[in-house]
């Protein structure tokens, strides 16, 4: 294909029809320039590929896909070649169902516990996100098949999602909802960007140019093609002027055709812009032609296998006392609840997998010859607690050395298209975990859930083991990881608060009447908790193993350095144990001194290392600027101040091992300008501020003072009357001691 060609062959009305796709999955196909048809799906942790019965939601079937860990799970693993291999899987089971794109990853940061999509999105922490995004990207672009991340921007919850206004201040979007985006287009060069159905500070986001453009395009250098959100488009001659290229799902649409040629045609829309938006479409279908590969093999029970090592490796252990777990085949175990025998393992509406196989954790045990009974203990499409199978689980429990509850959300808690109200598990299953800790100490509780619960019995249960919707294979992980086959290296890729009401949206959550202000602003998840010194039930970046691990030797390449220089950390991570494991190594930054309101500590490293007992690791980071930046709206960039950063190494947020310190300087100036409301602080804060009114300030001071003849009182009362001066603007100041008009402006004059 000759993207130039076919362009300059192309019908003004060719063109405009081209911009939105043929049906429900496809573009358009221009037969009569040889530009074919191609097909996308979503996405993001399997294929679903749907026939003629197409839908948006997870309604209609799909062919058989392995369901693969959802981003929830996948982000716990901290584990970026995890994510590069699963890309690469799926990409090579779009080659062999002929699908040129799959919808996704969801990048999109978890604001709220409540997002009824927060399974299909990885972190808290827009550092992760946008890292492991960037290796879903990287692998599955690699086998010539388009990602399309999704859903720019600032879609962070359910309610009103297809019309309600994200109100976020501009600091805020760019260092915490954008930010991942940009490290995911810049590390990976997606082929293709979905843009969200939101308002972002009441613009459309598939009207919003200066998002899909500017920020987009502009200052990130992407260069592939923005499809909408699955009928996101609005006014179409607006969503290409903004930069909108495909809209879906298409049809034949001659009313939309005809507008986009008369504003062509009146020039409101420049042809060079429609030419654009078709030219950055055929390079996408043509990327995907040149790469096809029609011997591709779909190989569902590799697949499989791979989705239940890519669930092992999602395991997060929160707690494990006595070591209770492993377990040994020795021991009489029960497995209790309705998620034994069917987990609960993916979440509903677009992402939906039809699945091809699922084994339960009972079935996986059984077929490993374990010795372990079953009762059902609750029902779990229902609520309300049933006593009869209460009592039949604790009499179970009681005949148990160790009693393993397999607990979490039903489907209808967590979905696409609505939020949770409520971080609270069902009554039954709270209730089933209480009676049975009640009768057996030696209570595991598994979990299957997109998004943290309320754990009212933590403290109950001797070992509780998360596992997210873990895909299709979770339930032979789940056995895998009791029975230490596998060995637990996930962490936590948000915090899970003890209450909902402790998380920092609570207030600003759905929102009221279709807007939603971000007021926590940057302070999201562990940010806002670490600043609150808050207790956490579990926090950022924890999750335990049964092997151990000595961090020791932090090293920095640098004392010092400038905001152009990057910086490498290195240590040595030692495990201590006896059994092989995985540790993740996590890097935090902390400016010590700031003039706006930064985080405790923010993620900027993490890595992930496998280690035999006694083995060491070196394991190494490098920071560049952004690491020690905040977003800083005066003018619109990363921004560094000078001063001493310290850098933190540990196995959590709260879990920090090691630390050393750097002093960044920061090569870029803030604009100033004074005026007469400028303050003596403000002034005094620059060095030729000091030398104009330096001399003024003290004067003034002593005077305001006075002179009492005591040396220590007359000190304490100067610093006092200078710390009250610090906030008088100049103009007041001017009134006391009769400066002229002319005075005041020859100091702004040299100021500025
Ligand atoms: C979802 C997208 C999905 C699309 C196509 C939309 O409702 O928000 O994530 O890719 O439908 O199914």
């Amino acid at each position: 294909m000759d993207v130039e060609h076919i362009l300059s062959q192309m019908t003004l009305e060719e063109k405009a029809a081209f911009c939105s796709g043929g049906d429900f999955w496809h573009t358009k196909a221009l037969e009569r320039l040889g530009v074919p048809s191609v097909m996308m799906c979503d996405g993001p942790h399997g294929l679903r590929k749907q026939g003629a019965e197409a839908d948006h939601l997870g309604i209609n079937d799909s062919i058989k896909a392995v369901c693969f860990p959802t981003a929830a799970a996948l982000a716990a693993s901290f584990d970026r070649s995890l994510l590069h291999t699963l890309g690469e899987v799926l990409g090579e089971e779009c080659q062999a169902e002929d699908v040129s794109m799959l919808l996704g990853p969801g990048l999109n940061i978890k604001r709220s516990p409540l997002c009824g999509r927060n399974f299909e999105y990885f972190s808290e922490d827009p550092y992760l996100a946008g890292q492991l995004a960037a290796a879903y990207v990287n692998g599955l672009q690699g086998k010539g098949i388009a990602a399309c991340p999704k859903h720019f921007a600032a879609n962070n919850q359910e309610t009103l999602r297809m019309s309600g206004s994200s109100e976020v201040d501009e600091r805020t979007l760019h260092e915490i909802y954008l930010s991942a985006f940009e490290d995911m287009v810049k590390e990976s060069a997606p082929r293709s960007m979905m843009c969200s159905y939101n308002q972002i500070n009441g613009v459309y986001a598939s009207e919003n140019r200066e998002l899909l453009t500017e920020i987009l395009r502009d200052q990130w250098g992407f260069d592939g093609f923005v499809v909408t959100d699955w009928g996101a488009g609005k006014d179409r001659v607006k969503g290409i002027a903004a930069g909108v290229d495909l809209e879906m799902p298409g049809r034949d649409n001659p009313e939309q055709v005809a507008k986009i040629v008369a504003a062509v045609q009146s020039g409101e829309l420049p042809e060079e812009q429609l030419d654009q938006t078709v030219s950055r479409i055929l390079t996408y279908i043509k990327g995907y032609m040149d790469g096809r590969r029609p011997e591709a093999q779909l190989d569902l029970e590799t697949d499989h296998i791979r989705s239940v090592h890519a669930s092992e490796e999602c395991a997060v252990l929160l707690k494990n006392a006595r070591d209770i777990l492993p377990l040994s085949k020795e021991q009489r175990v029960a497995f209790l609840g309705d998620f034994a025998r069917a987990p609960r393992y993916q979440g509903a509406g677009s992402s939906h997998i039809n699945s091809h196989k699922v084994v339960g954790a009972v079935e996986a045990a059984q077929a490993a010859g374990l010795n372990v009974t079953f009762a059902q203990g609750y029902l779990a499409q229902t609520s309300e607690p049933n006593p009869d199978l209460l009592e039949r689980a604790a009499e179970c429990a009681k005949r148990a050395d160790v009693a393993v509850i397999f607990a979490g959300l039903p489907d209808s808690y967590e979905s696409e298209g609505f939020d949770r109200t409520s971080m609270a598990m069902p009554a039954n299953q709270n209730a089933l975990i209480e009676a049975v800790a009640s009768v057996n100490p030696n209570t595991v509780v598994v979990l299957h859930n997109g998004s943290p619960v309320e754990m009212p019995w933590a403290d109950q249960a001797a070992a509780i083991l998360e596992l997210y919707l873990g895909g299709e294979g979770v339930g032979e992980a789940a056995v895998d990881l009791l029975y230490g086959t596998a060995n637990p290296s996930g962490k936590l890729a948000e915090t899970f608060p003890i209450k909902l009401e402790d998380n920092p949206s609570f207030l600003n959550f759905p929102g009221e009447d279709g807007i939603v202000e971000y007021r926590e602003g940057v302070f999201v998840g562990y940010r806002y908790y670490d600043k609150k010194k808050m207790a956490v039930r579990f926090p950022f970046g924890h999750g335990l193993s049964y092997t151990s691990f000595v961090y020791g030797d932090i090293q920095l390449d640098k004392a010092q350095l400038t905001d152009r220089e990057s910086l490498t950390v290195t240590c040595k991570v030692k495990n201590t144990g006896t059994r092989l494991g995985k540790e993740v190594i996590q890097l935090y930054v902390r400016d010590e001194q700031s003039r706006v309101n930064r985080p405790v500590r923010e993620l900027k490293g993490f890595e992930k290392v496998e280690l035999a007992p006694g083995e060491e690791k070196t394991v190494s980071f490098t920071l560049g600027k952004k690491a020690f930046a905040y977003y800083e709206p005066k003018i619109h960039d990363w921004f560094v101040e000078s001063g001493t950063f310290t850098i933190e190494i540990g196995s959590s947020s709260r879990d920090i091992r090691l630390a050393a310190q750097v002093t960044v300087e920061g090569t870029v100036t803030l604009p100033v300008h004074f005026t007469e409301f400028s303050t003596f602080g403000q002034i005094l804060a620059t060095p030729k501020g000091q030398t104009l009114i330096g001399h003024i300030f003290q004067k003034f001071s002593a005077g305001a003072a006075g002179q009492h003849g005591d040396i220590e009182a007359d000190a304490a009362g100067m610093q006092t009357m200078q710390s009250m001066m610090m906030d008088m603007t100049l103009d007041a100041v001017s009134k006391f001691i009769g400066m002229t008009d002319e005075q005041i402006s020859g100091i702004l004059a040299e100021l500025n």
